[in-house]
């Protein structure tokens, strides 16, 4: 299906990223071959986004847990992670695309920390699309992060006790790291895999999920397209009867 045909875009597509690996081993080739492949794929869904008038895409690129991958692996996929950057950073400021890093940056190299700071400033006044890179990320330590901003706001503005006490769902929503950006409409995952692994937790309530066999280096325009398609087909109810 063509993106003409699309009838309904969601305003947010959220990608986590899965089977690199698998697809790297399926090849006989090293592990970061896959991820190195897998770049390709964020460029190519970057570009397929922002022609079909998604306003965020966001990309689930390295968990909190991920830390706990082999030293060669982390390091491996941090290097590529600057080198992407660098490589995509102009391309990024001509297309309009503005760049944004969220997650625990506190455990990011320096190298890394400073070429994100560069590309979010470069690009901080684009508005065709947004694109989020979770980077250090989970979505148990994004609302534990929240509480404790809270907590220290409370403490500091005894005066505004009740008023925070007194604060909703979508009051809490600004604690959060995705503060100001759209929850997910949709949710695609890659490679068979049909786990949240402590993702978007909060965000994610009402999101639409998607599950595909098809492993990450291989998820292109096509099949983004694909799952914009299928987003489209989709009966969004928020809990109540239409
Ligand atoms: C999952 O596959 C993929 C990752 C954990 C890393 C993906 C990160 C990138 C491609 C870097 C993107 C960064 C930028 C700046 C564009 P896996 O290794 O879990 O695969 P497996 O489940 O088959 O082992």
């Amino acid at each position: 299906m063509t993106t003409e045909t699309i009838s309904k875009v969601p305003a947010h597509v959220s990608l986590i990223m899965d089977g690199n690996g698998r697809w790297a081993k399926e090849r006989g080739k090293e592990r970061v071959q896959g991820h190195f492949e897998g770049v390709e794929s964020v460029h190519a869904c970057v570009q397929a986004a922002a022609k079909a008038g998604v306003k965020y895409l966001s990309i689930f690129a390295f968990s909190e847990e991920n830390w706990n991958r082999p030293e060669a692996e982390v390091v491996s996929l941090m290097g590529l992670m600057v080198k992407a950057m660098a490589a995509y950073i102009d391309g990024m400021c001509e297309e309009g695309v503005r760049f944004v890093v969220l997650g625990n940056r506190a455990r990011l190299g320096d190298e890394l920390n400073a070429i994100i700071d560069s590309c979010m400033e470069r690009t901080a006044h684009n508005d065709r699309l947004t694109f989020i890179i979770f980077i250090s990320y989970s979505g148990k330590w994004d609302i534990l992060q929240a509480a404790k901003k809270m907590a220290l706001e409370m403490e500091e503005n005894p005066e505004r006790k009740q008023e925070i006490l007194d604060m909703g769902v979508s009051g809490f929503d600004k604690y959060l790291v995705t503060a100001g950006i759209p929850d997910p409409d949709l949710i695609v995952r890659t490679s068979g895999e049909n786990r949240l692994s402590n993702y978007l937790l909060w965000q994610g309530a009402y999101s639409e999920f998607l599950f595909v066999d098809t492993l990450w280096p291989d998820f292109r325009e096509k099949e983004f397209n694909d799952a914009l398609a299928e987003y489209a087909k989709r009966d969004r109810r928020y809990g109540k009867v239409k």
